[in-house]
């Protein structure tokens, strides 16, 4: 049995894959795979581990039919037609879970290097514009007691909430299709409207997946909605907000601030406004990147895999309705 492994993941998994006797082909050049060639590849093997952002759509599952299984090394699962791998009875393996707290930790990174505008005033010491010690510039503003309010309250939005509660003592508000029953027992987190959450969060965190209904969710019609001195974070999808509108919002002063671990394309241009912007932090997609979860990500996805090539219910499934039919 053979995997064609996207990018060149922890050695843990990759471990696991070969003591399971399977053989790895291994995408390792430091450049995007172009998806001729996660065809060509995935042709010559029985799975396929998608590091990265592959586009796994209807048109590659059929092509690519004959694959037992795929496994993501992501949580998310918006690079995949789960409606056709259904149909197809493919599954499609993810790395839930482990990834939740250090994502918030990324979140509230940036909540405060925008509070503080760190990384912006980083930028100057390095340019030699730390001269003297002005009490009325480089201000910043204090988190303590205000509202949090959380787009897509699943477990990185509670561990968001759970970290600006305990240090800040925050309020948290949330906006979900349904009930988050534990964030309001121990978060005493209420469910409000799209625009209650708009209208009351001092800082807005995104938190939810990518899908047609987020997709572009956030745009100037929504951050005129916000408050003036609001603090707008994003560690989703960079497809949830519209960067143009974002940086005009941050530009006119319609919001206070952003802070982005995901943009719009990925990576960003070198001369997108945000990265000079006062106001604006911006991180390179580093959710997930601490060296424990790679290597949790990395188990789980060679866990998914042996499972589904040994043609067992793989454990961390995307679409476990496959199996109860
Ligand atoms: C995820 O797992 O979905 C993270 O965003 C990394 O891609």
């Amino acid at each position: 049995m053979k995997v064609f492994v996207t990018r060149l993941i922890s050695e843990t998994g990759l471990d696991k894959l070969k003591n399971a006797g399977i053989e790895t082909l291994i995408w390792k050049e430091k450049r995007e795979l172009p998806h001729a060639d996660l065809i060509k590849y995935s042709k010559q093997c029985n799975a396929l581990l998608s590091a990265g952002y592959n586009k796994i759509d209807a048109e590659f599952l059929n092509d690519c039919r004959h694959l037992k299984v795929i496994a993501l090394h992501s949580v998310g699962f918006d690079n995949v037609d789960v409606m056709e791998a259904d149909r197809l009875k493919i599954p499609i393996g993810h790395t839930p879970g482990i990834l939740s707290g250090p994502t918030a930790d990324v979140a509230f990174l940036l909540m405060l290097a925008v509070s503080r505008k760190a990384f912006y005033l980083h930028e100057k010491i390095k340019k030699g514009e730390w001269k003297f010690f002005e009490p009325t510039a480089n201000l910043g503003i204090n988190l303590y007691g205000k509202t949090l309010g959380i787009f897509g309250l699943g477990s990185i939005g509670f561990e968001m909430a759970k970290r600006c509660k305990g240090a800040y003592q925050m309020n948290v508000i949330y906006h979900n299709r349904s009930k988050n029953l534990l964030a309001e027992k121990e978060l005493n987190a209420k469910l409000v409207s799209f625009e209650e959450l708009l209208k009351d969060s001092d800082i807005l965190s995104v938190h939810s997946n990518l899908t047609p209904e987020t997709k572009g969710k956030f745009d100037k019609t929504v951050f005129e909605k916000m408050k003036p001195s609001a603090i707008f974070i994003n560690t989703a999808r960079g497809s949830i907000h519209n960067e143009e509108d974002l940086i005009e919002a941050l530009q006119k002063g319609t919001i206070w601030g952003a802070g982005l671990d995901v943009t719009n394309p990925e990576p960003m241009r070198m001369d997108n406004p945000l990265l000079t912007m006062p106001n604006a932090a911006v991180l390179p997609h580093i959710g997930s990147a601490t060296l424990q979860t790679r290597n949790a990500m990395s188990d789980m996805a060679a866990e998914n895999i042996i499972a589904g090539l040994k043609g067992e219910r793989i454990p961390f499934p995307v679409n476990p309705e496959i199996y109860s039919e």
